[in-house]
């Protein structure tokens, strides 16, 4: 992209990620659109000015998306429709996240937008891949296929107050001092910090070498879910005791995760179903990209801890209402 100030479509704006982008997206002096499905919920920023706008739309209302994208040099695509409290249901998202990334993909092609960066999840196709983690590939892949130069990031977990896997994994080390878990517990994954995920998702918009290319986003350290946990309890001077047990299946875990902590089940399933596979960053060329500092989990942990501290006024996303006393 050729202007340096380009016009941006936020899609996602009322969740964990799209919640902190905008901050940074109104901070950099880029006007910018939120796409939000009700404008009535939404949490406007206080920073609000003249470059920010809001639209009311949905991924699946293909009709809501030209005007959407009308004048748009560039789309962030922070959208997922994991989600409820059904159990049973839970993998419903499956199809509408096919639909909606191809609804988008068409409409971003008809009015002309440049650029799109989508932010999915790390993870090895042929991996035994969980149906989570092979539906955010899937994504990236319609997104990439259509004539806008999409870059899709991988992330694995994301460190931060109100994300969902955070979340989980606070309520789990705050209320259970002894945990029984099955194997996934020694699964290594690399946990990235949400300010370095808001830094590349802004340092892709503005690095025109980035487009169309697919990008693994991590932080420095490659550590197990055990280590993570364990890394959270120290941060809060917690002693906590982590028995492993081969009977364990990921469903059953997610029973009880979903007892335990406030997530929606239909976020947790999927989630606790892609702890089995390894989201380790093959990719490095990020680094290059877009060179920032990487946030160790330590401090990560705890930047999270001081914003919940803060209470859930602080949060900039529809995702505070995790954010409650454990
Ligand atoms: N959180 C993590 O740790 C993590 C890790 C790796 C990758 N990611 C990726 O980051 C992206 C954002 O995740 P997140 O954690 O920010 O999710 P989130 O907090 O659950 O937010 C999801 C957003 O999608 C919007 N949405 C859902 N269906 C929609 C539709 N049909 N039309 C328009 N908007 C719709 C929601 O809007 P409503 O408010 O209207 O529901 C909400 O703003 C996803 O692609 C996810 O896979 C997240």
């Amino acid at each position: 992209m050729s202007d340096s100030h380009p016009k941006v479509l936020l899609t996602g704006a009322t969740g964990f990620v799209g919640g902190r982008l905008l901050p940074a997206l109104l901070e950099a002096g880029l006007s910018t659109r939120c796409l939000v499905r009700s404008a009535e919920r939404f949490r406007k920023p206080g920073t609000g000015g003249p470059g920010f706008e809001t639209v009311e739309g949905d991924l699946l209302d293909p009709g809501s998306l030209a005007r959407a994208l009308e004048g748009m040099d560039a789309a962030f695509y922070l959208v997922h429709s994991m989600g409820g409290r059904s159990i049973s249901r839970y993998r419903d998202y499956i199809d509408r996240d096919i639909r909606a990334a191809e609804n988008f993909v068409r409409a971003a092609d008809a009015a002309g937008v440049k650029r799109i960066i989508y932010l999915g999840g790390l993870g090895e196709t042929g991996d035994n891949l969980s149906d989570h983690l092979s539906s955010r590939q899937m994504v990236g892949e319609i997104l990439q296929s259509g004539r806008v130069q999409t870059t899709a990031l991988r992330a694995a977990n994301i460190i931060g107050a109100g994300g969902a896997p955070f979340e989980m994994l606070r309520y789990l080390v705050e209320r259970i001092p002894l945990m029984v878990c099955p194997r996934w517990i020694d699964t290594k994954c690399q946990p990235i910090a949400i300010q370095n995920v808001i830094e590349y998702l802004l340092g892709c918009l503005l690095q025109p070498a980035a487009a169309g290319l697919t990008l693994d986003i991590g932080g420095p350290d490659i550590i197990t879910y055990r280590d993570l946990m364990l890394i959270y309890a120290r941060a809060r001077g917690l002693k906590r005791v982590i028995v492993t047990v081969p009977v364990l299946t990921p469903k059953l875990s997610s029973y009880w995760i979903n007892l335990i902590t406030p997530v929606p089940a239909g976020v947790v399933m999927p989630l606790v179903e892609g702890l089995k596979n390894e989201v380790i960053c093959k990719d490095n060329r990020i680094l290059d990209l877009v060179p920032i500092r990487l946030i160790p989990m330590e401090e990560a942990v705890c930047m999270a801890l001081a914003e919940i501290s803060e209470g859930p006024g602080r949060i900039p996303s529809m995702q505070s209402c995790l954010i409650r006393d454990v």
